[in-house]
């Protein structure tokens, strides 16, 4: 229909993206063949039947085992490069993509080969896409804090190429608090903060409130949990705080995508983005994403336009590179 090919065509920044989980099945082969890796499986199907994940612990459970097919710079950078051109087909002009250097280092691939290759595809997006893409550090909350901040100091050699920090993996038991003197170091060496505050998580409404009051971060991820303290949601419209949803990742995670969480929350005047993600588990880039909650949530052009403006408003761009695009 029209709506959704405006929702594809109209531009949008997106703001909740891990590289990691955009490892296609056809790519995690390639890369397979191309490091002498053995899989368990064997065909695509077989990939795909592997996801049938119904909470974020058995999606987890399936996504790190993947990433060993994760080996050089070259396979980061073709992951990421991958990710760009699909993300330009889908109206993106803008991304912050998150990438998990925990994930790799823990098995023995070198921090800056990681880097190296997504910042070769971040450039490359600039370059032949037109795409501007940013990184964005994300810690694993189930490993230490300690470990935390030793990422955080090996990156630092880096940070022109990292904009931010931001916090997934596993929730349970793994507040926003613990990572409180990392976030903190973060902030002060200049990089913009986020976290994840998953779905329907023991303790949700408890760590949105430690992040935006006691962290202070500069955006949310996911969030929506926030709909039950109107006290709260009213302190996060008056900020300006962005929520990065992910309406068909929410479907997948939890037993439906939210979308009266996003909605109430869009009618309400908070500043909510629609993103993707781990498209290649969940099966929807971040346009089909728009589709999705627009036609579940029976939402208008005008709406959907209002949830791009939002992720312009989100993004961490300067206030001039912002004007160039709202
Ligand atoms: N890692 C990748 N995707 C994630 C998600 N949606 N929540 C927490 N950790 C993740
Ligand atoms: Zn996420």
């Amino acid at each position: 229909t029209d709506l959704r090919a405006f929702a594809r065509a109209m531009p949008k920044a997106e703001l909740h993206l891990h590289l990691e989980g955009t490892l296609e099945p056809e790519l995690k082969f390639a890369l397979a063949a191309r490091n002498g890796i053995a899989l368990a499986e064997k065909t695509v199907e077989d990939v795909v039947a592997s996801y049938d994940f119904t909470d974020l612990t058995s999606f987890l459970a399936v996504y790190y085992p993947a990433m060993t097919v994760l080996q050089t710079a070259d396979d980061f950078h073709d992951l990421a490069w991958a990710y760009l051109q699909k993300a330009r087909e889908q109206g993106v002009v803008h991304v912050e993509m998150f990438f998990d250097p925990q994930a790799h280092t823990s098995r023995g691939v070198p921090f800056a080969d990681v880097i190296a290759g997504y910042r070769r595809a971040v450039v490359r997006a600039q370059d032949e896409l037109g795409v501007s893409a940013e990184l964005i550090l994300c810690f694993l909350r189930d490993f230490t804090a300690e470990h935390a901040m030793s990422t955080l100091m090996e990156a630092l050699p880096y940070r022109a190429w990292i904009i931010g920090v931001g916090l997934d993996s596993d929730e349970r038991g793994n507040p926003p608090a613990k990572f409180a003197e990392v976030f903190a170091r973060a902030k002060a060496e200049g990089f913009f903060t986020t976290m994840h505050c998953d779905i329907d998580q023991p303790g949700s409404i408890e760590h949105i409130r430690q992040v935006i009051e006691e962290i202070g971060v500069d955006r949310i991820d996911h969030g929506t949990n926030i709909v039950e303290d109107p006290a709260l949601v009213a302190v996060a419209r008056e900020r300006g705080l962005g929520f990065t949803t992910c309406p068909v990742s929410n479907s997948f995670v939890t037993e439906e995508m939210k979308a009266d969480e996003i909605v109430q929350l869009l009618r309400e005047g908070v500043r909510v983005t629609v993103n993707s993600d781990d498209p290649a588990y969940f099966g929807g880039y971040v346009a089909d994403n728009y589709i999705a909650l627009a036609e579940h949530a029976d939402l208008s052009a005008a709406d959907l336009a209002r949830l791009a403006i939002n992720s312009f408003e989100a993004a961490w761009l300067t206030p001039a590179r912002r004007a160039a695009y709202i």
